[in-house]
């Protein structure tokens, strides 16, 4: 179902006693507020346990970083899907662009981790989005096309329907220069598009997708106030408590 969503993706920061601090600080700021969109908490993989404990009194969901395509087995270090579930996440990113250009992680392999997720009755939120030089060549549209292809047209139209997706242009993350909402607006109707052509008009209208990229309290509003901008993910922003919580009350 098309929800508002704005999601918090701490990437490799903070200590657990800051986690501790900002996730309890979290918690008790969100106590009286009435807001109209869900939101999600993804810290570090090791403090999902104290995370999911901390949304069970609160109105935040949680979400991991990342997840292995394996379902389990000798995969040192790599944290399966069934872990994920087993300490109450809802919500995994999936495809954010660090990995697949730290990590080299491509799009077939992404299709592997979303079904995992899928399996474990998590929400996948599929990253897609463009770096510079293929902006610059006009040819954005069809590198989106092809990660949401090729990571996420597998999926039956039930499996479809539980599928987040989040358009991040590449050069606006952690970059200070965000998508103007007209650029976001574009490639979002775009990606609706895309949707519809595969799955229908119904589960187009359905689809929660949402932006990333230097999304901040200032910029949020305008932002969230696109007609196919269904919320945010949310870098640096997600870091301080107060930021966070204006961006989910910018609908
Ligand atoms: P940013 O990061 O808000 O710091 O640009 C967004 C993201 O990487 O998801």
């Amino acid at each position: 179902m098309r929800t508002k969503i704005v999601a918090g993706n701490w990437k490799m920061n903070k200590s657990f006693q800051e986690a501790e601090e900002l996730i309890g600080e979290l918690a008790t700021k969100l106590e009286d507020k009435e807001l109209i969109c869900e939101v999600v908490v993804c810290p570090p993989a090791l403090y999902l346990e104290m995370a999911s404990d901390y949304a069970d009194e609160s109105i935040f969901c949680v979400g991991a970083q990342n997840v292995s395509e394996h379902e389990h087995g000798a995969y040192t270090g790599e944290i399966s899907a069934e872990m994920l579930d087993s300490v109450d996440v809802d919500f995994c990113i999936v495809g954010h662009s660090e990995r697949r250009k730290y990590f080299d992680e491509d799009n077939y392999l992404l299709a592997n981790k979303v079904n995992r997720v899928l399996d474990h009755d998590m929400i996948p939120i599929y990253c897609c989005g463009e770096v510079i030089e293929e902006r610059e060549k006009n040819i954005h549209f069809d590198i989106v096309e092809q990660q949401i292809k090729e990571g996420l047209f597998h999926l039956s139209e039930d499996e479809f329907s539980n599928i987040v997706i989040a358009y991040e242009p590449v050069w606006a993350i952690g970059t200070g220069l965000t998508a103007t909402p007209e650029q976001a607006q574009e490639m979002h109707a775009f990606i609706r598009k895309l949707v519809a052509k595969k799955y229908g008009e119904t589960a187009a209208a359905d689809c929660t997708i949402l932006y990333g990229g230097s999304c901040n309290a200032q910029n949020a509003v305008e932002l969230f106030a696109q007609k196919d901008v269904d919320g945010g993910l949310i870098g640096g922003a997600s870091l301080k408590a107060d930021d966070f919580i204006k961006i989910a009350e910018s609908f």
